[in-house]
């Protein structure tokens, strides 16, 4: 049968990742999805920034936007970032023109979410975000599908590498925060602005889009309670220990009394609870749902290579004709949230 044809916007940590991927897992891709995929166009700002990877085969558009409108391209995968601005624009237009579209931002799924998913249904195109939150952990497949059994009550999760990398760094080696943080930088975990990733806003992105596919409601990421880890020194980590916690930066959505709650802030953590030792660069989400029970999914949570295997499992979906709702209910069915402050919870 004829390639899907997709077109990549971004090159930079993911979108490299995920050409790599494609390209060496080529052939496992095409027995699994019965096609063969082929990248045919690709944009990022800069055409002559060497990349480590031949991208002169490919069909280059300054604009990414083009790519949502060119004839050569079945499915737009964007891995620019940004909320609003070119990424939003392209996912709009292709979603608009009924092309399939995958995406890691989750700045703009939170911002925008339920707007891009009410788009896409209305022109009968899917939306894809697998990678958006807990890098290479399935867990938007795991809420939407494998728990759709349940009701679940709450999710905690370990939702930043960054973070978590730094804090995990920090206790280990007594290095300080700022030269961590630079490590993190180097090795592509964190955000163009680490500022997110520091200041927990990052984790509240992913917490909103786990809070609407778990509780079943519209995203709401200005109802997050959100307090990141910039304040935390090596003395905090330190007595933390010797009290027998570690101090982990949590996302936390509840359920109670019809209302949901979502919150990011620094926690002292026993030191024996299995989330304790999820280390460095790893996210851990735990659910509990009324007939499951507790599930706890572990894995990186960033980088090129485990999101880039997020994004090359939606693109397989696609592929596959998978045609799931964005969320876990079509966008007319999703709960307005009921957020309420801190102060009540
Ligand atoms: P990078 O900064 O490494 O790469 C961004 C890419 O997008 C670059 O190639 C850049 O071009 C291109 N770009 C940015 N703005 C524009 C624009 N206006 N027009 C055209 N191209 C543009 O980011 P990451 O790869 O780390 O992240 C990409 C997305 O994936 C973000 O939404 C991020 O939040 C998300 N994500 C990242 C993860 C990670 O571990 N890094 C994990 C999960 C999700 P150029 O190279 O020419 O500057
Ligand atoms: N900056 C993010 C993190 C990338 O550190 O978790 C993965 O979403």
């Amino acid at each position: 049968s004829d390639p899907l044809r997709l077109g990549l916007a971004g090159l930079g940590t993911v979108g490299i990742g995920t050409l790599e991927l494609l390209e060496t897992q080529r052939n496992l891709i095409e027995i699994r999805c019965g096609k063969f995929l082929e990248v045919t166009a690709v944009s990022a700002r800069d055409r002559g920034k060497d990349r480590g990877f031949d991208i002169s085969k490919l069909q280059w558009h300054d604009d990414p936007v083009a790519l949502a409108t060119s004839d050569k391209v079945d499915i737009v995968v964007e891995l620019m970032g940004g909320t609003d601005g070119a990424a939003k624009t392209l996912v709009e237009t292709a979603l608009a023109a009924g092309k399939p579209v995958v995406t890691a931002n989750k700045a703009l799924m939170a911002h925008h979410g339920t707007a891009l998913a009410h788009l896409a249904e209305s022109s009968g195109a899917s939306l894809h975000f697998e990678a958006a939150v807990a890098g290479g952990i399935p867990v938007i497949k795991a809420l939407r599908e494998g728990l759709a059994g349940n009701r679940i009550h709450s999710i905690t999760g370990i939702l930043n590498g960054t973070s978590n990398y730094i804090l995990t760094t920090m206790r280990e080696t007594g290095r300080d925060f700022g030269s961590v943080l630079a490590d993190a930088q180097a090795l592509g975990y964190a955000e163009a602005d680490p500022s997110f990733d520091i200041d927990g806003v990052d984790a509240a992105h992913k917490l909103a889009l786990l809070t609407a596919l778990a509780f079943g409601c519209e995203v709401d990421f200005p109802g997050v309670y959100v307090e990141g880890i910039r304040n935390i020194g090596a003395e905090d980590i330190a007595f933390a220990e010797e009290l027998g916690y570690r101090i982990k930066l949590l996302a936390i959505a509840e359920c109670n009394n019809g209302s949901v709650f979502q919150r990011v802030h620094p926690c002292l953590v026993d030191r024996k609870a299995p989330i304790a030792s999820v280390d460095g660069v790893f996210n851990a989400v735990v659910a509990e749902g009324d007939y499951v029970g507790t599930t706890l999914f572990e894995g990186r949570g960033a980088g090129a290579y485990p999101t880039a295997s997020a994004v090359v499992a939606d693109i397989i979906d696609v592929a596959r004709g998978q045609q799931l709702p964005t969320f876990s209910l079509p966008v007319e069915r999703l709960n307005k949230l009921s957020t309420r402050p801190m102060a009540e919870h």
